[in-house]
């Protein structure tokens, strides 16, 4: 005799149910008695379905409202004026820039609008420009500005996988938490590879490829970053082993911008111009010592068959279409950087005096001094600060023992000849400072 079928009420419909095999009540506790079946449970399911579909939507809008807002405020002109708050001179490197990154915001709405099949491709950057020219601080100027995850990562650290050093992955990383950890910010950032010259192959393109093992290996695992692939790394501070949960990034997306000061370039540049002013018969015209073209107008012409030469591979030079040099700072530009920027180095000075009471000048024949060491040092911008600091020291030492208001002057002897800056009280006329032209606001 068969036995009559199991039938039990659905605890959410209420509906009794003949129960055939364990799917037409899939939730059932013989215990209390509960039981949810197979409608409602299809139900549920429906319902939730719906519900993630409707906010998927939702945020993709919210993403492409986001970048409609965003390619308003990246307007190239916008981000150029943006730059010259902080960076003297550089225009050219400053227009490639900004038009790269309003690039990159359009491709970003486009691959969210449109699905014609055209696709737009990526223009990553290369920069080429002599030591403290601006380089590392027209990017991180720019990152600071931009809406979308932006991380500097040095590639000179970086190391091909099983070498000591870090991972070519770390650049993704960085991105990834620039990105406050979100996976699709991630995928539409842009990374700066800075120090791109330091994984040179340093026997260049003519000698054995083994003579420098470790640097060819970073270039062919950033060139895989590059093509647009999945990156896997670990999160932060977690050891890379077999099971460590691993996070995934598509690189296709992200805008690359590389840097560096490829210090010894012109050279090939020049060489190879000589060669071929030689090859069409102007060979008589290649100029002595003295006339020899001026570092700049080298690099202006440089092409990706100088950087081949230069030691990087010829399928990462490849995949960076964009070439911008910038120029050296001659002393007049050195000149300005030291008080025009909104973080110039005098401002920075002259606010952290004002806090001790004390107004801070400089003579123009002690900038310019200043403007004149800093060439002497050909470091660029950057060795501005120190030959300050140097006057500044003794100063920033002995002020705060009295609260007096005073006035510190630096003439042109403190800057060249080791003189002790002039200090005298501060007139009633001369307080309040903060309405005078020369106490300037500073931003760092
Ligand atoms: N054109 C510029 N305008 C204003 N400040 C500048 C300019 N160039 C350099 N500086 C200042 O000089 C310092 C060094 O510049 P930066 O780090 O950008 O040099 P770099 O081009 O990256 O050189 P390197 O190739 O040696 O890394 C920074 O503090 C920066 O603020
Ligand atoms: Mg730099
Ligand atoms: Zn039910």
């Amino acid at each position: 005799m068969p036995k009559a079928p199991m039938q039990h009420v659905c605890s959410f419909c209420k509906r009794l149910v003949t129960i055939k095999n364990q799917y037409d009540m899939p939730i059932f506790d013989p215990q209390s008695g509960f039981a949810i079946c197979k409608n409602c449970i299809e139900d549920i399911y429906h319902f939730l379905e719906a519900h993630e579909q409707e906010t998927a939507e939702h945020e993709k809008k919210d993403f492409t409202d986001a970048l409609a807002t965003s390619l308003e405020k990246t307007k190239p002109h916008v981000v150029k004026e943006y730059l010259d708050k902080y960076i003297i001179n550089q225009d050219h490197a400053k227009k490639i820039l900004s038009v790269a990154v309003y690039n990159h915001y359009k491709r970003m709405k486009y691959g969210y609008e449109h699905s014609d099949g055209t696709e737009i491709e990526k223009s990553n950057v290369i920069m080429l420009g002599p030591s403290g020219c601006g380089k590392t601080a027209l990017l991180s100027h720019l990152s600071q500005l931009l809406d979308i995850p932006f991380a500097v990562t040095d590639a000179s650290s970086l190391t091909e996988a099983g070498f000591v050093g870090a991972d070519v992955e770390v650049a993704v990383r960085n991105l990834y938490y620039a990105a406050d950890k979100d996976i699709d910010r991630t995928e539409h950032g842009i990374i700066y590879l800075d120090e791109f010259d330091k994984i040179a192959r340093k026997s260049g393109e003519n000698n054995s490829i083994t003579a420098d093992p470790g640097h060819e290996g970073t270039q062919q695992a950033l060139l895989k970053m590059l093509e647009g692939s999945i990156v896997e790394f670990t999160a932060r501070g977690q050891r890379k082993h077999p099971e460590a949960p691993t996070i995934k990034v598509n690189t296709q997306n992200i805008l690359f911008i590389v840097g560096g000061a490829f210090v010894g370039i012109d050279k090939i540049i020049e060489k190879r111009l000589q060669k071929s002013e030689a090859s069409i018969g102007f060979g008589a015209k290649v100029e002595g010592e003295n006339d020899k073209p001026k570092f700049d107008d080298l690099l202006r012409q440089v092409t990706p068959q100088d950087l081949m030469k230069y030691g990087i591979i010829p399928e990462i030079i490849g995949r960076l279409p964009v070439i911008c040099t910038l120029e050296t700072l001659d002393e007049d530009a050195l000149l300005r950087i030291l008080t025009e920027p909104v973080n110039a180095p005098v401002r920075q000075y002259q606010k952290l005096l004002e806090m001790d009471n004390v107004e801070l000048e400089f003579d123009d024949a002690a900038l310019r001094a200043v403007a004149k060491e800093a060439i002497k040092r050909k470091t660029g911008a950057r060795s501005l600060k120190g030959i300050i600091e140097d006057v500044m020291l003794d100063i920033m030492f002995d002020i705060p023992r009295s609260d007096e208001p005073r006035i510190v002057r630096i003439t042109e002897d403190c800057i060249t000849k080791g003189a002790q800056p002039e200090i005298r009280p501060a007139n009633k006329q001369d307080t309040p400072k903060k309405t005078k032209k020369t106490a300037a606001k500073t931003e760092e």
